[in-house]
């Protein structure tokens, strides 16, 4: 389990990927703490800016989680965000901060355990990583102006 010094975002849709996490939850499923959940109407809705805008913010690792391909409830909403995370990924590549830290999960309602164990499984590989370049950019201006 994480001990708590990363933070990820964990995009969802209102219908498979939040139902995923609901079902994990009643069934007691264990995932590291440091994980907010932000629910869309669907991940279609994600664009490039908000992922971005989300490490601005603090994220060290954003997830995006939305149904199975196929069965997004707007058609193709999963499809489009999946291609997002991918220039997402590009772009954060270009500038140094890593494109592991942004990844794109499919899950259907009844997937509980594999919500658990994908979380768990990106928490870990953020923490890994350690916190993004702009957390500990903002944490050493911080530190610096206190001395
Ligand atoms: Fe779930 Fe579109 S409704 S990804």
């Amino acid at each position: 389990m994480s001990d708590l010094t990363t933070n990820v975002i964990l995009f969802t849709c209102q219908w498979c990927s939040y139902a995923a996490a609901d079902l994990a939850g009643s069934e007691r499923r264990r995932y590291p703490a440091n994980t907010s959940i932000l629910r869309l109407p669907c991940t279609g809705r994600v664009e490039e800016p908000h992922l971005l805008k989300a490490f601005e913010n603090g994220a060290d690792g954003v997830m995006v989680a939305g149904c199975l391909e196929g069965n997004c409830h707007y058609q193709t909403g999963n499809f489009r965000a999946r291609a997002r995370v991918k220039r997402v990924a590009g772009i954060l590549d270009s500038i140094g901060l890593n494109g592991r830290r942004v990844r794109m999960y499919n899950l259907s309602a009844g997937q509980g355990a594999n919500f658990a164990a994908f979380v768990t499984e990106f928490v870990e590989l953020i923490d890994n990583l350690g916190r993004s370049p702009i957390n500990l950019a903002r944490t050493n201006a911080l530190e610096h102006q206190a001395a």
